[in-house]
């Protein structure tokens, strides 16, 4: 190969390689001045909002007061037990006492989600929907979970229009079809076998301190005893 080449070639890498060189350092100082302590490139931290079914399994904060936020938080299997013990109303509020015994309030809304969100009762676990749709006819136990009126309707249901076996205990929740199998882990059967959760959730708002005049309004106890 020919001197010229050779120096032509090694010129316009020279000039390249000075070229990156001189760019990085451009956009560096740039970014960050003549400094070396710049952070710039570090990732800037995310701000998650609190979405209401965020499971809340972190430890309380020690020595902490309660937050600004009039949330509760309560144990996903206390807040159906609430609602089924109010007598399961569709629309309207039903109170609770949540973990940190603040009278709370709630509807069906925040009930629903319970059995149509999936990962929601254990890491993986499938939603309730999945299993009981709204094709009742194909519906495990034919019970529809997906609706109010669902739910309402119980399950062994002979078709879309009839009801079957009510599932809410008549209002009594420790002795519902629905407590037994959220509760109890039933071995064999698929969706049951590992789904009792101690799992707790924000959920509803906060009530005012009740005033000592007027009688207070009765509040369901929550009672679950978490599963280890
Ligand atoms: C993987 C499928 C599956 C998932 C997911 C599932 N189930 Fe079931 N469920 C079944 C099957 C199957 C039965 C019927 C068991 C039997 O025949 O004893 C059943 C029975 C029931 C029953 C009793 C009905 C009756 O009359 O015996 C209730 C209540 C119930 N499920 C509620 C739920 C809830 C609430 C969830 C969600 C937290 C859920 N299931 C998730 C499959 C599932």
């Amino acid at each position: 190969m020919n001197d010229d080449v050779r120096k032509y070639i090694y010129g316009a890498l020279t000039v390249f390689v000075v070229g990156v060189l001189v760019w990085v350092g451009f956009l560096f100082v740039n970014a960050c001045g003549f400094s070396l302590a710049c952070n710039r490139g570090a990732s800037s931290v995310d701000r998650t909002p609190v979405p209401t079914l965020l499971p809340a399994n972190l430890p309380v904060m020690q020595g902490g007061e309660t937050t600004a936020s009039d949330q509760c938080r309560v144990a996903a299997i206390d807040l159906l037990g609430a609602w089924v013990e109010a007598g399961s109303p569709e629309t309207d509020a039903f109170q609770f006492i949540d973990v940190n015994g603040q009278n709370c309030e709630s509807t069906f809304d925040e009930v629903k989600p319970l059995f149509i969100e999936s990962n929601l009762w254990y890491s993986g676990s499938r939603s309730c929907v999945t299993c009981h749709g709204a094709d009742v006819a194909a519906a495990s136990a034919q019970l529809d979970l997906s609706t109010y009126a669902g739910i309402i309707a119980g399950s062994r249901r002979a078709n879309a229009e009839s009801n079957g076996t009510d599932i809410l205990g008549a209002g009594t929740w420790e002795s519902s079809l629905l407590y037994d199998f959220v509760m109890t882990d039933k071995a064999g059967v698929s969706g049951h076998d590992d789904i009792a959760s101690n799992l707790l959730i924000f959920a509803g708002k906060a009530l005012p301190a009740p005033d000592p005049t007027t009688t207070p309004s009765p509040v369901v106890e929550a009672t679950a005893t978490p599963t280890p």
